[in-house]
């Protein structure tokens, strides 16, 4: 990411619409199989600046963060998180059958992941067996607009391509699902207007202060949370994923 944007993270991801949506989302994906109290060992694959690890992930258990980006991990720590690593999801640097729960978001369609089925393999790797790894991700390669660029998206997917690499790591897919599709629309006419005027260049989406509609937007995809966690939505800008590994 362009070293700007862990500053813009750090800085929007306790209240920005978007990141307050995903939250209750992952949330509702997690209650399928998970209490808060459950005492996992959860690992968060590219932790970025620690949003998730220091709020709602905790509630599950205890959480250890890794990112490739020093500047991500200083903001972690200013956040209090101690069980951090610098390290790339193509080679975790933890012992096999380590983890319960896996969670890397917004993460393997980065341009310094050099290969999505070998981070999936450490994933796999590190998990024990009944293990899950819930992935978060941004969809459809053809939406690709300026938040790409900035913070260096090198793929968007689609929820087959997702299940297909998830299969090929050895998983079973246990839920599949678009995300943000309400607000689909509305981000597609921005892309192409993006497009048309040549603005490719700038700062990311989570940059724009929407102001007084902050809250109605995190309603709105706050209310995607039951269908997200029933694999219901047909399409949207951001593909949920999860698999098990095997028992054994
Ligand atoms: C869009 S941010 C997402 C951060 C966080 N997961 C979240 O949901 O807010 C992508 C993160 O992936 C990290 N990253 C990129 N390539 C990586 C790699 N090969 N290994 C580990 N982390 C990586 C970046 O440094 C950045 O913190």
């Amino acid at each position: 990411m362009n070293p700007e944007e862990y500053t813009i993270m750090y800085q929007v991801e306790d209240h920005h619409w978007w990141y307050r949506g995903m939250a209750r989302i992952t949330r509702a994906v997690l209650g399928r199989w998970y209490r808060p109290g459950s005492g996992l060992r959860i690992l968060d694959a590219g932790c970025g600046t620690g949003g998730a690890m220091a709020s709602y992930l905790r509630d599950y258990g205890e959480v250890t963060g890794f990112d490739f980006a020093g500047e991500a991990l200083s903001f972690c720590r200013l956040r209090g998180a101690t069980r951090l690593t610098r390290a790339s999801v193509v080679e975790v640097p933890f012992a096999d059958e380590s983890f319960d729960l896996v969670v890397s978001f917004d993460v393997l369609c980065e341009r310094a992941v050099r290969s999505d089925p070998d981070a999936l393999r450490e994933f796999y790797r590190v998990l024990v067996p009944g293990g899950r790894v819930l992935l978060r991700l941004p969809a459809y390669n053809w939406l690709r607009g300026r938040h790409d660029v900035a913070v260096h998206i090198r793929h968007r997917y689609t929820c087959g391509e997702i299940a297909r690499q998830l299969r090929e790591a050895g998983f079973q897919v246990e839920l599949l699902s678009y995300a943000n599709m309400f607000l689909f629309p509305g981000a597609l006419v921005k892309r192409m207007a993006e497009r048309l005027l040549s603005r490719q260049k700038g700062p990311s989406d989570l940059a724009v202060n929407v102001g007084p509609l902050n809250g109605v937007l995190t309603a709105v995809l706050s209310a995607e949370a039951p269908l997200v966690a029933r694999g219901l939505l047909p399409f949207g800008l951001t593909v949920v994923a999860a698999g098990r590994k095997p028992q054994g």
